[in-house]
C-alpha cells in the first residue's frame, strides 16, 4: 500500500472553490505533525451540496470543511451538532464518523484565538461592539460569550436583525455574565476595547457608518474580510488610531481547529500565517 493509499482524506466543499487556502494551509499542518492526510477541494453543483457529501463519505473520507454557499446545508445534513455550531446555525467543519456525521463551526473560536492569543486583546472583561447582525456574526457570537466579556453590543444597519440576534442568544445568558445588547449605528455610546466588521461592507468597499468615538484609545478594529490590502474599514480605524487586524489569522486558526477535531492534535501556526501573509 503507498502512503496515499493509507492517507485519510479531507477536502474542502464550496462552490467556488478554486480560490480556497484551506488545502495549502492543511498540507502544512500535516507535514508539521506528520499526520497522513489529504486534502482536497471540491466544487460541488450549487443543486448538489449533500449528494457530494454522500459520495465523498462513499469513497471513505473522513472529514470536510464546508464553505460557501454551503454552511447551512451542511448545518441541516448534520446527525450531530456542537452547540457552537447549533447557536451558530452553521457548520463549516463536518467529520465523518462510523455512526454518522458530526457538524461543527470553527470560524467563531478561530476568531477569538486570533484576537486574543496572536493579537493579544483579552475579551474578558472587555466591551465589545459586534457589527452586522448576519451569518458571520451569529457565527461568531457563542466564542465571543465565552470569553465572558463585560459587555457586547450588536449594532446593524438593519436593527430588526440585530434584535433578534440578541432575543436568539438570551438562551446563552449562562455562558458569561456581562451584557448583551443591539444598537443603531448612530445612537452608539461611549468607546469600545474591541471592534470587530462581521458585515460584508467591505466587499463593496463600504465602511459601517460608526461615530469614530467607538474606538477606544488602545482599541482594536477587526475586520473579518481579509485582502492584499488593509480593508476601508481598517484604513478607517487606523486613520482614528486604533490597532488593525484583518481576517487571515481566523482564516489560519479556524483550520487549525478543524484540524485538531479531525486528528486530536493541534497544529501550530504562526508559521503558515507568516507564509500567507506574504503571498496576499
Ligand atoms: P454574512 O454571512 O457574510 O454575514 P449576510 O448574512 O448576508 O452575510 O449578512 C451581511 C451583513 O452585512 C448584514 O449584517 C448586513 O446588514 P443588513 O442586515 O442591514 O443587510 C451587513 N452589510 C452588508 N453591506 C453593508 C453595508 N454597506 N453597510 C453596513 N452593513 C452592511
Amino acid at each position: 500500500m503507498n502512503a496515499v493509499a493509507r492517507s485519510a482524506r479531507y477536502a474542502v466543499i464550496g462552490n467556488p472553490v478554486a480560490h480556497s487556502k484551506s488545502p495549502q494551509i492543511h498540507a502544512r499542518f500535516a507535514a508539521q505533525t506528520g499526520q497522513g492526510l489529504t486534502y482536497e477541494r471540491l466544487l460541488a453543483p450549487l443543486d448538489g451540496f449533500a449528494a457530494t457529501v454522500r459520495e465523498f463519505i462513499r469513497q471513505g473520507a473522513r472529514g470536510a470543511n464546508v464553505t460557501v454557499p454551503f454552511k447551512l446545508e451542511a448545518h441541516a445534513m448534520a446527525d450531530r451538532l456542537s452547540e457552537r455550531a447549533r447557536a451558530a446555525g452553521a457548520v463549516n467543519t463536518l467529520k465523518f464518523e462510523a455512526d454518522g456525521i458530526l457538524g461543527d463551526n470553527t470560524d467563531g473560536v478561530g476568531m477569538v484565538t486570533d484576537i486574543v492569543r496572536n493579537a493579544g486583546f483579552a475579551m474578558a472583561g472587555k466591551r465589545i461592539l459586534l457589527l452586522g447582525a448576519g451569518g458571520a456574526a451569529r457565527g461568531v457570537l457563542l466564542p465571543i460569550l465565552s470569553e465572558n466579556p463585560l459587555e457586547v453590543v450588536i449594532a446593524n444597519r438593519t436593527q430588526a436583525k440585530a434584535l433578534e440576534l440578541v432575543q436568539r442568544f438570551d438562551a446563552h445568558r449562562g455562558t458569561f455574565c456581562g451584557a448583551l445588547r443591539a444598537s443603531e449605528f448612530s445612537n452608539l455610546q461611549g468607546n469600545f476595547d474591541i471592534v470587530i466588521n462581521a458585515t460584508s461592507a467591505s466587499l463593496a468597499a463600504e465602511v459601517p457608518p460608526v461615530p469614530p468615538a467607538v474606538l477606544g484609545p488602545h482599541a482594536l478594529a477587526y475586520d473579518m474580510m481579509y485582502a492584499g490590502q488593509p480593508t476601508v474599514f481598517m484604513r478607517f480605524a487606523a486613520g482614528h488610531g486604533a490597532a488593525v487586524r484583518d481576517g487571515l489569522g481566523m482564516l489560519v486558526e479556524q483550520a487549525a481547529e478543524s484540524f485538531y477535531i479531525w486528528r486530536g492534535v493541534r497544529p501550530e501556526t504562526a508559521q503558515i500565517y507568516a507564509e500567507l501573509r506574504q503571498l496576499a
